[in-house]
């Protein structure tokens, strides 16, 4: 980890970056922003760690913690609600055993997120499935994608 924060620690300086660039080139090489990535930059760049804690918790683009190799995203707008996204909610987090707010499993194969319309409405209730997004989902179709998934990794 070490020496690929140093190259951006250096790319910042040499390019003169804002902190958004260096939060998005972690979060971009490690899928998440790190408490400790986030101290050393910090500590290199003479800048609080509250700073860096501050935007990476505004912006829905950066993760605090560690996510898994696949994300399945389901919509819980109003018109996925009324044709069963619940019902696949709950399935798919009894599937990966996901208690509480746990949104990654534990064998960090898969992390589960929920928004609020992702303007497929027509095609309700909508899934993506690593940014694939299928509509007319149901319980059957989601544990075939989450077994196919399985399988390959
Ligand atoms: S509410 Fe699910 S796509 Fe619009």
């Amino acid at each position: 980890m070490d020496e690929c924060l140093d190259k951006i620690i250096d790319n910042y300086l040499e390019n003169e970056g804002n902190v958004l660039t260096i939060l998005q080139d972690i979060e971009k090489h490690y899928g998440y922003i790190s408490e400790d990535a986030v101290y050393r930059i910090a500590s290199e760049l003479d800048i609080h760690p509250s700073h860096f804690f501050g935007i990476a918790s505004f912006y829905s683009q950066f993760h605090l913690k560690p996510r898994g190799k696949n994300i399945i995203t389901i919509c819980r707008g109003t018109p996925c609600h009324i044709k069963g996204s619940e019902k696949i909610l709950g399935r798919v987090r009894m599937e990966l055993d996901l208690l509480g707010d746990e949104d990654t499993s534990d064998d960090q194969l898969f992390t589960l997120e929920e928004v609020n319309c992702v303007g497929a409405c027509g095609i309700s209730p909508v899934v993506a499935i690593n940014s694939r997004v299928q509509g007319e989902m149901d319980i059957s179709k989601m544990m075939q994608e989450i077994n196919k998934l399985r399988a390959t990794d």
